[in-house]
């Protein structure tokens, strides 16, 4: 890799960490409000903390620093006397400063776990190497809906997260919503999000997970309540049936090879639940854990070779003829 591609990497990195609402101190909402009050809180003191050990520092140095030999030691009981009580002093302010953010990281802890609502969204998230499974579970099983890595809510309302992991610990983290939280195997956890304005909240993974952990991305899309139902009423359908004659060679091509050992389409054959669910990927900006822009060039390149991707991921290569994968890529994208 060239020194100029680097720093373009680099740069790049930067850009993404910064960007728009990839980050903690730029809260969309009510709990991220609170964490973010807790960072202030704690900066400050910590930085009249530092300034304070500067300024001792420096009158030190310019109090001792005048003679290069070895002073003799001089009994000074009043100055021992003065040293004691600064040091004294010094440790229960400290103690007490510690008590104090203990006390408001707990206020914070607990303000946080404190939304509630009587009817709210209920979302279970997911996680596996290296993507997010996301299910609005609902009794009826018709009414359930079953996507991958972007997050719809409705603006203003209080949406309950459900977490699980189908294989190893991973860690959800849209820093300008929520904290982070752990998902782990074989244990269910719960917390509440509330995004207060619309818009498209990215997040990550925030525990080594893999290979690809870095590739294993998310985003909370907020939107006003009338786009959200409308997001959902268009999720419940079934695909779309392929009307030109590329997209329903397409489909064939989908249901004979590999696609639909893993992958579900409602209204087909496919249900298999060990990647993605496909049934509206048309409608999601991302593929790949969030790591490609879903355009067809993409979406060719993941299917051919994924393993040149984001190598390791549960993914077969599929080799298939140029006219067939044109196919497939022209059916995908009617899945509207
Ligand atoms: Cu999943 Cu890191």
């Amino acid at each position: 890799m060239s020194a100029a591609s680097s720093f373009g990497d680099a740069l790049a990195l930067f850009a993404i960490f910064f960007e728009g609402e990839h980050n903690s101190l730029h809260p969309a909402g009510p709990s991220s409000h609170d964490i973010e009050w807790l960072y202030w809180v704690i900066f400050w003191i910590v930085f009249v903390a530092f300034v304070l050990t500067m300024v001792a520092f420096a009158r030190a140095s310019k109090t001792y620093s005048r003679s290069e030999e070895m002073l003799p030691i001089i009994k000074d009981e009043e100055g021992d006397r003065r040293a004691t009580w600064a040091v004294g002093t010094a440790i229960i302010i400290t103690v007490l400063t510690l008590f104090a953010v203990l006390f408001m990281s707990v206020i914070t802890g607990k303000k946080v776990e404190g939304m509630s609502s009587s009817n709210p969204i209920t979302i279970q998230i997911t996680g596996h190497q290296w993507w997010w499974e996301v299910t609005y579970p609902n009794p009826q099983a018709d009414q359930t809906i079953t996507t991958a890595n972007e997050i719809h809510i409705p603006v203003g309302k209080p949406v309950v997260i459900l977490t699980n992991s189908a294989d190893v610990i991973h860690s959800f983290w849209a820093p300008s919503v929520h904290g982070k939280r752990d998902l782990i195997p074989g244990y269910s956890s719960a917390f509440w999000i509330q995004v207060n304005q619309p818009g498209t909240y990215p997040g990550r993974c925030a525990e080594f997970c893999g290979l690809q952990h870095a590739h294993m991305g998310f985003s909370i899309v907020a939107e006003d309540e009338a786009t959200f139902e409308a997001w959902e009423q268009q999720q419940l359908k079934p695909a779309p049936e392929p009307h030109d004659a590329e997209a329903i060679h397409g489909r064939e091509v989908f249901l004979t090879h590999t696609c639909v050992m893993c992958h579900t389409i409602h209204g087909t054959g496919a249900g298999s639940r060990v990647g993605p669910d496909l049934t509206h990927l048309a409608t999601r900006k991302m593929i790949a854990g969030e790591t490609l822009p879903n355009t067809t060039g993409a979406l060719a390149g993941w299917i051919i070779d994924p393993q040149r991707i984001k190598p390791g991921n549960q993914m077969t290569p599929n080799p298939l003829a140029p006219d067939d994968l044109n196919a497939l890529v022209t059916y995908l994208q009617t899945l509207q």
